[in-house]
């Protein structure tokens, strides 16, 4: 069984789909630890929930974020994870972790990058007025939201559409897409990484 750990800072809904995914069967991986940068999130929460044991630590706490990185490091390491996954991760990885997990670093984005990247992508969607935008799963590079796609989903903005309605819609994409991603990247045949898929 492939080891996974997921980073996450806030509330955690991606985290929490990708559990369930693993417990139903969907996604062959064990989830061996929920990194979390920020104490008190509710995804720390879930992770109890789940049984999924969590590392929580604050970048305030370190003296640089190499030092930071080398603390999370070491107990990806001890864990021999094979994948980190972001799942709104509000932090961009630094060198010490991209080096060590080259390639192997895959992160989820709420619009269909390279529209929108970097913070309130949903409410950058609606203000420029687009028809559509959707979600995007990728390789994590040094930037923000730049790596290669691997996968990606459209969603329609419809009339009247408002910042809720959009950010269900778009949860709901991300909640079944993530899983199946991660299960094609971990146990899917090399060629049927690569492909688009569009709702509507
Ligand atoms: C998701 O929309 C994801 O695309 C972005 O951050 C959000 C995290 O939501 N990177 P949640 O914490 O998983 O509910």
């Amino acid at each position: 069984m492939k080891k996974i750990a997921v980073f996450a800072s806030g509330s955690g809904s991606n985290f929490q789909a990708i559990g369930v995914a693993v417990q139903s069967g969907i996604l062959n991986a064990e989830i061996c630890l929920l990194v979390c940068d920020k104490p008190g999130a509710f995804v720390v929460d879930r992770a109890e929930m789940l049984g999924i044991s969590s590392l929580v630590i604050n970048p305030k706490w370190f003296r640089s974020k190499e030092a930071y990185e080398t603390k999370i490091l070491q107990k990806l390491t001890s864990l021999d994870v094979e994948l980190v996954v972001l799942a709104g991760y509000m932090r961009l990885i630094g060198s010490t972790l991209l080096k060590a997990f080259e390639g192997r670093i895959v992160n989820i984005h709420p619009s269909l990058l390279p529209a929108f990247p970097g913070k309130d992508a949903i409410g950058q969607a609606l203000a420029a007025g687009v028809e559509r935008t959707g979600v995007t799963i990728h390789y994590v590079d040094e930037g923000m939201d730049t790596g290669p796609v691997i996968a990606s989903s459209a969603v329609a903005i419809d009339v009247g559409e408002t910042r809720e309605s959009l950010h269900k819609k778009i949860q709901q994409i991300e909640h079944s897409l993530y899983p199946e991603v991660l299960e094609q990247l971990l146990n899917g045949k090399e060629e049927a990484v690569q492909w688009e898929k569009s709702v509507h």
